[in-house]
């Protein structure tokens, strides 16, 4: 049975996918709805299923390489049943740091989730960042699939792009539910 409430699933090495992971819930809830936290590290990925919408977090590490917590359930997340789901992803990285590789793991928990026929909301503008080449880019580099942050080098910008994609989540949720 599916719960009502969102889940936010976030994995991360460092903790700045946590901290970004709080401020895009406490968000949520100033709209009035309630967002359960978890590490992807402590909970079993069949989890996933039990929830209508989910917000999952990923960092990018290593040249394109993607966070190993994330990593392990790869092939498991492909096979969940989230046909009925509604998805969010978001991701940190380094876009100066690591600019070829810039918010990679985003794109791969994209590829590794759309075989299980989930709706993805939350597309995001490519517009404002500097970097030579995503996984994560989808409309011939217009757009990430999901919000990309770098804590690293644009950090005074995170609070506005959260406030932002959250208030566009919740309009295209309600474009899909209706
Ligand atoms: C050794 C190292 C490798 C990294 N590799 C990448 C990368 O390939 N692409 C990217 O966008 N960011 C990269 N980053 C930046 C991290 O993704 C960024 O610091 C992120 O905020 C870490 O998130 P976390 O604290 O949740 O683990 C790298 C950082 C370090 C220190």
């Amino acid at each position: 049975m599916a719960h009502s409430s969102i889940a936010l699933i976030y994995g991360t090495d460092t903790n700045n996918t946590e901290e970004v992971g709080q401020k895009i819930a406490n968000q949520w809830e100033e709209l009035g709805e309630e967002v359960e936290i978890f590490n992807i590290k402590d909970i079993e990925p069949s989890l996933l299923e039990q929830y209508s919408t989910l917000i999952l977090g990923i960092p990018t590490w290593d040249f394109g390489g993607i966070q190993s917590d994330w990593e392990e359930i790869g092939d498991i997340l492909s096979e969940l049943s989230l046909e009925n789901t509604t998805i969010a992803l978001y991701g940190l990285g380094d876009q100066f740091g690591y600019g070829d590789y810039f918010v990679d793991a985003i794109g791969w928990l994209y590829e590794k989730l759309l075989p299980t026929n989930a709706t993805f909301i939350g597309q995001w503008p490519t517009e404002g960042y500097e970097f030579e080449a995503s996984r994560a880019c989808v409309h011939d580099k217009t757009h990430f699939i999901g919000l990309a942050i770098d804590e690293d080098q644009q950090f005074d910008l995170t609070d506005q792009r959260i406030e932002q994609w959250v208030i566009q989540l919740y309009a295209e949720r309600a474009v899909e539910a209706a």
